[in-house]
């Protein structure tokens, strides 16, 4: 039988970096000594006040088909929450909520994007931003980051790249897998470029939450950057909910109604008791997130201080995020030799940073998804399998 030319797009090349991590969880599920460091999922619950609103929903037989944009009850939160931070004001019309960031990623540019046109992302990418794109028929023109620049975005590459058929710059900040988030003057400089040649900015910022040293402010100040702004979030890492999908996109009201259509026509409408679940998630915003928070810095400390005490080279130090990226290069073994080989002699599973894109290629990413003393134990083995190849 035959099957559309959508379903060639959307087989990612990506999906086989998952390979390690499924190998090592198998591993782990039949006993054996495995610390799991490939995946962003949190292993931290979801919070008792999040998990019981949910139950009362349901209990309530709250079992019926919802607002397709999303409650007004939720998106009125949501839009509070975010006119807050961004002090600015920001309506529940402009506003929808989505299964998560991903389904807003891919909803948007289901609404954004025709065959012909491109979009400007930095690489290292996060790994299904190829399909979502190729989904859409649309191009990626990747700005290749640099480590030694701190993974620093490239304005003037982004500039260069930039033609008639450019509909938007696509920023993750903080960014997955490079944990770097963007300067005050970065921020700056692309709503001017986004204002200037009538292009989307698009803002994936479902690690927003996370972040150690610095801040994410959006460029609000820049004068039309309101008719090119889309964010797309999540509670999935600020309160360790990624399998309850919940997210949402904020931008112009036109864009968000063209994306209610859309979630019509394929989502019709979020359950009842997720939505429930996320007002309990909002009401309890700052102190579930200031844990969140509390948590990943300070397993990324263990990570840092532990990779630094064996002596294994790091030059950038993530402020943000739930990943690291190792250098891998000093040892002589390709990004792929090194997760496999340090799977198998020291039962730690990381990603191979190549997934990300040719810039990171050379690097393997580590999440800080386990324990502090799980991080301590991986660390210590990952050290001692790093200068085994660094001494031969
Ligand atoms: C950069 C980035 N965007 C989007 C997502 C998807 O998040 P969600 O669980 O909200 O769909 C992830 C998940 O890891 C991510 O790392």
């Amino acid at each position: 039988m035959k099957f559309s030319s959508l379903t060639q797009r959307i087989a990612s090349e990506g999906a086989a970096a998952w390979d390690i991590h499924y190998r090592a969880m198998a591993r782990q599920s039949a006993g054996e000594d495995i610390i799991v460091l490939s995946v962003g999922d949190p292993d931290v619950d979801t919070p008792d006040v999040i998990k019981a609103a949910a139950i009362d929903s349901i209990n309530a037989n709250e079992s019926h088909y919802t607002d397709c944009q999303g409650e007004v009850d939720l998106r009125t939160m949501i839009a509070q929450w975010e006119s807050e931070r961004r002090h600015s004001n920001i309506t529940a019309a402009q506003v929808v909520v989505q299964a998560g960031a991903q389904c807003g990623l891919f909803s948007v540019a289901q609404c954004l994007f025709e065959p012909g046109d491109n979009v400007i992302i930095p690489e290292p990418m996060y790994i299904t931003y190829e399909a979502v794109f190729r989904a859409a028929q649309t191009e990626i023109r990747g700005t290749a980051l640099k480590a030694e620049n701190n993974w620093a975005i490239d304005i003037e590459d982004i500039k260069a790249k930039i033609d008639e058929h450019t509909r938007a710059i696509v920023i993750n900040t903080p960014n997955n897998p490079t944990g770097a988030i963007l300067s005050a003057s970065d921020w700056q400089q692309l709503a001017e470029l986004a204002v200037a040649n009538r292009i989307w900015l698009i803002v994936d910022e479902v690690y927003s939450e996370l972040i150690y040293e610095g801040t994410h402010q959006l460029p609000l100040k820049v004068e039309g950057i309101d008719q090119c702004l889309i964010t797309i979030n999540s509670l999935s890492k600020s309160h360790a909910m990624t399998g309850w999908r919940l997210g949402w996109v904020t931008g112009p009201v036109k864009l968000v109604e063209h994306l209610s259509n859309l979630a019509l026509c394929m989502l019709y409408g979020m359950p009842m008791f997720v939505q429930r679940a996320a007002q309990a998630a909002f009401r309890d915003h700052q102190s579930i997130t200031e844990t969140m928070r509390d948590t990943y810095r300070a397993r990324r400390d263990v990570a840092v201080n532990t990779l630094r005490a064996a002596g294994v080279p790091l030059a950038f130090v993530p402020p943000a995020g739930m990943f690291l990226m190792l250098d891998i290069r000093p040892t002589g073994l390709t990004a792929e030799r090194f997760a496999e080989e340090l799977l198998a002699a020291e039962g730690v599973s990381v990603l191979v940073g190549d997934a990300f894109g040719v810039s990171a290629s050379g690097f393997v990413r580590l999440s800080f998804c386990v324990s502090r003393s799980d991080m301590a134990i991986a660390i210590q083995r990952l050290s001692r399998f790093y200068l085994k190849q660094t001494e031969t």
